[in-house]
């Protein structure tokens, strides 16, 4: 579609975004991808644009052409795509996945729910944490998502499993062959036919090694374990020091397990987030998914 120049000639900027906001009212963003491009001299349309709040995908890029002055907006059918982020404990990246997956319009899946819930059930029934006795229970567990909630066979756990309990043996249950095994086939499934963001430890090596967009984000253990206590002054009775210990026991054995160890991809897109905000590496990703800061 084109908005040709002599429409546009002597509007200002602002009316000019509306123009194309009415447009885009009549495209729907959740089964197709938008991408407006701008002539260099109505740069500032863009700025206007950014203000509207879009659902589903909508990419702006300026064009550098003195022949063609019209606006044009390209309506692609919506291809499916993943957006893998991995990174050790306590780094922001369940904070900017939500995030990310709301600006694009797209699902969210936390994947470290996932070994949490199942560690909970484990702790719950005081069934021990080996492999053998794990693989004669682990065909009973149902894991689900309903909104921002984590259902384990019906039961609502998303309070449990932030527990004490949890956070310190997930680390050991997730690395377990079979527990792997069968998270990674799960968290593919429920991916499937979507577009969706994932955030865990392997998403960009193992789970998704095809990913669309990759990112590893990661902030010093002092960094994360000060962020995770101010988190939870309120609710956990411990302090920074006992925080960062647990934290880098942890790393340690996340990214030394023999199976789908932390480890950066090395397509990723590396963020050290120690000094900022969560909000600055959320717009750092949404701009390197848009094709503006690649
Ligand atoms: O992101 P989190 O702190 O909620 O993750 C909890 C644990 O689950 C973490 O110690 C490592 C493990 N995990 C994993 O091994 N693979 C993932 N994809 C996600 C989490």
């Amino acid at each position: 579609m084109i908005i040709n120049n002599l429409k546009l000639e002597g509007k200002s900027s602002k009316d000019i975004a509306n123009l194309i906001y009415e447009e885009l009212k009549n495209i729907d963003t959740t089964k197709n991808d938008v991408l407006i491009t701008i002539p260099e001299m109505y740069q500032e349309v863009s700025n206007y644009l950014d203000k509207y709040d879009f659902e589903g995908f909508v990419k702006t890029s300026t064009l550098e052409d003195e022949d063609n002055n019209d606006i044009s907006i390209d309506i692609v059918e919506k291809e499916n795509f993943v957006v893998a982020i991995d990174g050790p404990s306590a780094s922001g990246k369940s904070t900017v996945a939500k995030e990310i997956s709301k600006i694009l319009g797209i699902n969210y899946l936390d994947t470290g729910a996932m070994y949490r819930a199942f560690t909970y059930y484990l702790l719950k029934e005081n069934i021990s944490l080996t492999e053998e006795e794990i693989k004669k229970v682990i065909g009973n567990i149902n894991i689900d998502f309903e909104k921002d909630s984590v259902i384990l066979n019906g039961e609502d756990i998303s309070k449990e499993i932030r527990g004490d309990e949890v956070t310190k043996n997930v680390s050991r249950v997730s690395a377990v062959p079979i527990v792997r095994e069968v998270l990674v086939d799960l968290q593919r499934n429920i991916s499937k036919g979507k577009s969706i963001v994932l955030d865990g430890r392997d998403i960009g090596t193992v789970v998704f090694p095809d990913a669309k967009y990759k990112f590893f984000i990661t902030a010093t253990a002092e960094e994360r374990a000060m962020r995770r206590y101010k988190d939870e002054k309120s609710s956990l009775d411990k302090s920074y020091e006992e925080i960062l210990e647990d934290l880098k026991a942890r790393d340690i054995i996340d990214s030394n397990r023999k199976i789908s160890p932390l480890k950066q991809a090395e397509d990723a897109h590396f963020i050290d987030s120690t000094e900022m905000t969560l909000k600055e590496v959320v717009e750092k990703i949404i701009n390197i998914i848009r094709g503006i800061d690649v």
